[in-house]
């Protein structure tokens, strides 16, 4: 019996790792991603050494996760209950993904998650997990064992010699999960949702709009078929452009929102997201499809938006679904080719301009002088025949 954990190299996951080896008696193979979530990975291959580990896999897939999932995301305009860009949803197919692809490579006839059973989370890694490999066995520990405490977390940890970090004696003040799109904090200081969040002490990635500069910058994003490609002028790879608009975002307090969401599992959560990099393409993409979509494939993009935004929360990327809606966007989004400008200013992204080698903007027929094409008189009728119905109901309301 083998099992592939996704391992972070925290006290958590590393005490999971413990527990699988004491309570499943198998050998246990280690994942750990860079997402982009800042963090020095090489500490985690220690820990597992340490912990008598034999297979540790240690992946960059910064370029993947962008590229194959963030983009094709941003690409519908996706936004969970109107607010949220999906920072930590989008980033569990593919730790999930990868996580089996081990699984297959190793012989393992498991995988395990370190996700509570009271989240969103656990639902992602899952769906993702029996999609891609129907008869896999999923070992979920925090929704098995009695370490219900941090306390006896702790306890567990210490008899077993897992190292503990000072600042974990005392209780973080508030859960975070971070990748290349977004810094998520929830739990503890933030549960009261009538309290404001204390953002000096919760912000990583951004500063307040309040502490950014009172100077605007002025910012060029070149996007091609759907896909940013370059920011200023300079081409840049999927992963080090959404790096790059993260360092502009954050140092003009853009992209940050506190919010009260639906978790799948029927309860509500309060979370504060700090998304500097996703906040400004979200804003500056939609301009380019102002330029390039029809009124009619803009409009239907977004009656659909909300379902596929909530096919990717509720952790269904790899379901016939999603992968219908995405046909369809990704069809619409062949057409957004061109380059949008925008300030940055104390929290706001403001666009400024944009132009598209195939602009379906006619400056000749929207324009207040004379022109050829546009007949106004045939307005007349239009709006006569649309008023019919409203004229009709009008006399029989007596008006
Ligand atoms: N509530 C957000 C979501 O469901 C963020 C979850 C953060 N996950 C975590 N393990 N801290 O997408
Ligand atoms: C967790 O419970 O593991 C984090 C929160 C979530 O998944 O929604």
């Amino acid at each position: 019996k083998k099992v592939v954990l996704a391992y972070s190299g925290g006290l958590d996951t590393s005490v999971i790792l413990r527990w699988l080896q004491d309570q499943y008696g198998c050998e246990v193979v280690t994942f750990t991603a860079d997402l982009g979530q800042g963090e020095e990975l090489e500490p985690a291959r220690k820990k597992a050494e340490m912990m008598g580990i034999k297979q540790i896999y240690i992946d960059d897939l910064r370029e993947e996760f962008v590229r194959d999932y963030v983009f094709p995301m941003f690409r519908a305009n996706a936004l969970y209950e109107g607010t949220y860009l999906l920072g930590t949803s989008i980033a569990r197919p593919l730790i999930a993904k990868r996580q089996i692809e081990i699984a297959l490579e190793t012989g393992a006839d498991a995988v395990a998650h370190g996700a509570t059973g009271k989240g969103n989370d656990q639902v992602r890694f899952e769906l993702s997990y029996y999609a891609l490999k129907p008869d896999i066995k999923i070992i979920a520990p925090w929704r098995e064992w009695d370490l219900t405490s941090r306390t006896k977390l702790i306890e567990y940890a210490e008899k077993h010699q897992i190292p503990v970090p000072k600042d974990k004696r005392g209780e973080a003040p508030f859960s975070q999960d971070a990748n290349l799109l977004h810094i998520s904090s929830e739990g503890k200081i933030l549960e009261d949702p009538a309290v404001p969040a204390d953002l000096d002490l919760i912000l990583s990635r951004m500063v307040t709009p309040e502490s950014a500069p009172d100077k605007a910058e002025e910012i060029a994003i070149d996007f091609e078929r759907g896909n940013p490609v370059a920011v200023n002028g300079e081409k840049l790879s999927p992963a080090a452009l959404l790096t790059k608009l993260n360092e502009l975002g954050g140092k003009h307090g853009v992209g940050c929102i506190d919010i009260v969401e639906n978790r799948f599992i029927g309860m509500k959560s309060r979370g504060v997201y700090e998304t500097p990099g996703g906040t400004i393409l979200f804003a500056m993409r939609r301009a380019v499809e102002s330029l390039t979509l029809d009124r009619g494939a803009m409009h239907l993009k977004d009656e659909l938006m909300p379902r596929y935004a909530e096919l990717i929360y509720n952790g269904f990327w790899f379901s016939p679904e999603r992968e219908m809606l995405q046909a369809a966007i990704d069809h619409a989004s062949e057409a957004v080719t061109g380059r949008v400008t925008a300030k940055l200013y104390k929290g706001n992204v403001i666009v400024t301009g944009r132009s598209a080698p195939k602009s379906l903007y006619d400056a000749d027929i929207v324009t207040f002088e004379e022109d050829s094409v546009y007949d106004q008189r045939d307005a007349e009728g239009f709006i006569k025949l649309n008023a019919l119905r409203l004229r009709l109901r009008g006399r029989l309301l007596g008006r």
